[in-house]
């Protein structure tokens, strides 16, 4: 949290999975000595195996739920009872009442919108006690994995009777953006919780990375008593640095609230100076320059941290995505932790922020979405909670310099009926009237479906960019992807706002159902839709569906979705290659699938072998024999370099697939991978066979609060043996605590917490929090049969 007084309370809770007496457990003297003590962010979900049964169903991931509470025993000074006091939540899930000293002092209904809470009525000096019932029993609530609990950060606000309000500050940075001349637009709302007026000033001070100061800019206001009011002012900035996914510069912000000349009040904060723009013809374009946008979807669990968010951990899997080249991500189909936001300013990624995934007509939430059971959700408190939630989307998110689209709601049931028009029209009239300018779009998936449910053109009319979801998915034109509506709509703004990633079970290379999707033709529908995106500028650029595999929107005996490149362990699965080779354009990449460990039995058979690079071309040899050269597979393709009948004229051979693939007879030994640019040869890659696995080994690495030891099979070589399946058990000293181990398989449906586990494709994660500061504490693998392995954290 960025403000003054304000800090982290995430420390000293007591949490229970229990609704038993309702009427006692707020009340200060209930007795709560065996109740566990959690630290914050918690979920209470991710400590249970999913069930079958649980009524959370297929889609929920088939996660616990149910009602729990929480409790938090505080003391208050003298001093601090003359102040107000407040809670920010940055994420209840959901449905949550908050007691204080046993009287009930508020409640909040979405699980994903951060909110403050006031304490300063109920508060007394001394020992103080606030409880915290969190209801999430009536399931199932969602189509993907929620979480249970106060799974985002806590923290406490303390201030005089003049404050700033939370999310109050907005800043425009302009119409027009150069780094000559961008003009900062600041406005900020104040709040005199006295009894008297006051005149306040406002300052605002804009300090570059180095922390120099480059503006300084104040405005003057008078508050009445109990009223906020608005104060609002303009500079422009010479040589300002602008923000860009390529570098994302980001300056601090401070704005100060000062009565008398006292300081009352402060909020820090990292903004960015960008222009985003948007156009019918060249797409999305940012600070003059049109960027396609190669984007992925993201939910908002953690694999086996389940809905928890912790900043380093999303920082890992950023890292990640920034790497395949990503340069987008769209939350769905809710706001994310602020914190992700955070990363994404940072490390440069630009957002399309979302506020639900239903409106009045709610999904059905069941397996395979065809089960007549009731379903819960947003539906049921859409007319109550609407209007706020996407008023509190934009202004808790307004600053963030990745943020260049508001989405109102995902694959929305009301798209094709009239009162569905009226209601995006009401939505996108909020965006305006909060933001002039970032635009408002829908992630429509029925746009060119049978009439009954077709997306009305009003509903479209009503939006300034149309998401696409599943554009390949009417059958009729499949392959012409946008290209209908753009002749009949050319003025429509266009973005794939949901399209097909390249997913599938890591290290799984079976061919059982070769009518399936396996890994020779895993990328087949992803290329057509590229190619078809990198050679229209119209299109502004596509979102994956997904990133990262999730949990939930499983089908039993699964507990997640196994849709992205990315695993719910971190670990990447082959397909992260095919989008590295065409996205990212810095870096070479040459990787081949599958392994080269196949038994000794399948020797002569013929292997399908994939490589995707960005290479122009790979030359494949076996145990020293060329099998045979290929290229190239850029995209948008290249034709030629410079004109036929130039002097440096080159003509580029193309497969016209995104990726290569060769037909080699196994034989134990080095399957062989050169890539190629011109005549250098700029990448190898080597394959061995290797042998049975005898060792355990693991690598440990510190990431914030938590120490990660990835483990693998290898042979006596040390090699990694690709298709160990192991079931690893860990024993860790006191004081280390396994928050749990993962594999990134959906089908393994043990709890995160569980000491034994199954690698898959010779690797599993363990995730520890260390209790004890100072010592360090040591941790064991085992399997049987292998040796074991011992690190220290
Ligand atoms: C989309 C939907 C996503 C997810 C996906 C699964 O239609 O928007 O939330 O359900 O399908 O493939």
């Amino acid at each position: 949290m960025q403000y003054k007084n304000s800090s982290l309370w995430n420390e000293g809770w007591l949490f229970a999975l229990t609704d038993e007496n309702e009427e006692q457990l707020s009340k200060p003297d209930y007795p709560d000595e065996n109740w566990q003590e959690v630290t914050l962010p918690h979920d209470w979900d991710c400590a249970f195996a999913p069930q079958k049964e649980a009524k959370s169903g297929a889609g929920g991931g088939y996660a616990k739920a149910g009602i729990g509470w929480y409790r938090k025993h505080f003391s208050v000074g003298k001093g601090d009872l003359k102040k107000q006091i407040s809670l920010i939540f940055e994420g209840i899930f959901m449905d949550c009442t908050i007691y204080l000293n046993g009287r009930r002092i508020g409640s909040h209904i979405y699980g994903y919108s951060t909110f403050s809470q006031d304490l300063t009525d109920a508060l007394k000096e001394g020992k103080n006690l606030l409880a915290i019932r969190v209801d999430n029993s009536r399931q199932p609530v969602s189509r993907w994995y929620t979480g249970s609990g106060i799974y985002r950060d806590v923290y406490i606000r303390k201030n005089e009777d003049l404050r700033l309000t939370l999310f109050g500050g907005r800043v425009d940075t302009g119409n027009v953006v150069s780094e000559e001349a961008a003009s900062l637009f600041f406005r900020c709302k104040a709040e005199n919780l006295g009894r008297k007026a006051k005149d306040v000033q406002i300052f605002w001070k804009l300090k570059d990375k180095r922390g120099k100061e480059v503006a300084s800019v104040s405005a003057g206001l008078k508050i009445g008593a109990d009223t906020v009011a608005e104060a609002s002012t303009g500079i422009t900035l010479s040589d300002a640095h602008l923000w860009s996914p390529t570098d994302p510069y980001l300056y601090t912000l401070i704005t100060t609230l000062t009565c008398e000349g006292k300081v009352c009040d402060e909020r820090k904060e990292k903004i960015g100076i960008r222009e985003g723009n948007w156009s019918a013809s060249e797409g999305f374009s940012l600070n003059g320059a049109p960027l396609k946008i190669k984007g992925v979807c993201l939910h908002h669990d953690s694999g086996l941290f389940g809905a928890a968010f912790y900043k380093e951990v999303w920082q890992e899997k950023l890292y990640l995505l920034k790497d395949m080249g990503v340069n987008g991500i769209r939350c769905a189909h809710n706001p994310p932790a602020p914190g992700l936001l955070e990363l994404c300013d940072e490390l440069g990624f630009v957002v399309m922020d979302e506020i639900f995934d239903e409106w009045m007509l709610g999904k059905n939430k069941n397996e395979n979405y065809f089960s007549d059971q009731l379903s819960f959700g947003i539906a049921e408190h859409f007319t109550q909670i609407a209007k706020t939630e996407m008023e509190n989307m934009i202004f808790r998110d307004y600053n963030h310099p990745s943020v260049i689209l508001w989405s109102i709601g995902n694959e929305i049931p009301e798209q094709s009926s009239p009162v569905g028009a009226q209601i995006a029209e009401a939505f996108v009239k909020i965006v305006h009237d909060l933001d002039p300018h970032r635009p408002a779009t829908s992630a429509c998936d029925n746009i060119e479906s049978p009439p009954a449910y077709r997306t009305t053109e009003a509903f479209l009319d009503a939006l300034d960019v149309v998401g696409y979801n599943y554009v390949g998915r009417w059958t009729e034109r499949a392959e012409y992807f946008y290209e209908q509506d753009k002749l009949k709509r050319p003025d429509r703004i266009v973005i794939g706002s949901e399209n097909p990633s390249v997913g599938g079970d890591r290290a799984d290379y079976s061919m059982s159902d070769p009518l399936n999707r396996n890994y020779t033709t895993a990328a087949l529908t992803h290329e057509a839709l590229w190619r078809f995106t990198a050679s229209r500028p119209y299109v502004a650029g596509d979102f994956i569906w997904t990133g990262i595999d999730y949990l939930g929107e499983a089908m039993w005996p699964r507990r997640g979705a196994a849709c992205g490149p990315i695993d719910s362990a971190g670990f990447l699965k082959d397909a992260f290659y095919y989008f590295r080779s065409i996205w990212n354009t810095q870096e070479t990449t040459l990787h081949v699938l599958p392994h080269w460990s196949f038994d000794k039995k399948e020797t002569g058979k013929f292997k399908s072998v994939i490589v995707y690079t960005n290479c122009e071309r790979v030359r494949l040899s076996l145990n020293g024999k060329v099998i045979g050269e290929k290229g190239s597979a850029s995209c948008p393709r290249f034709g030629a370099t410079k004109s036929w009948n130039d002097e440096y004229f080159r003509y580029h051979p193309t497969t016209g697939d995104l990726h290569l693939s060769f037909d080699v007879p196994f034989e134990e030994g080095t399957l062989l991978a050169e890539g190629f640019v011109g005549n250098k040869k700029v990448k190898t890659v080597c394959l061995e066979t290797c042998g049975k696995p005898v060792a355990l080994k693991a690598d440990v690495r510190k990431t914030g609060r938590f120490y990660s030891v990835v483990v693998s099979a290898v042979d006596e070589k040390g090699r990694l043996v690709p298709n160990a399946d192991a079931v690893v058990t860990q024993e860790a000293e006191k004081d280390v605590t396994l928050v749990g181990m993962d594999a990134g398989d959906m089908k393994d449906l043990t709890a995160y917490p569980s000491p034994i586990r199954k690698m898959v494709g010779g690797k599993i994660l363990a995730i520890y929090r260390v209790r004890a500061v100072g010592s360090r504490k040591k941790v064991t693998f085992k399997a049987p049969g292998l040796k074991k392995v011992t690190v220290m954290l």
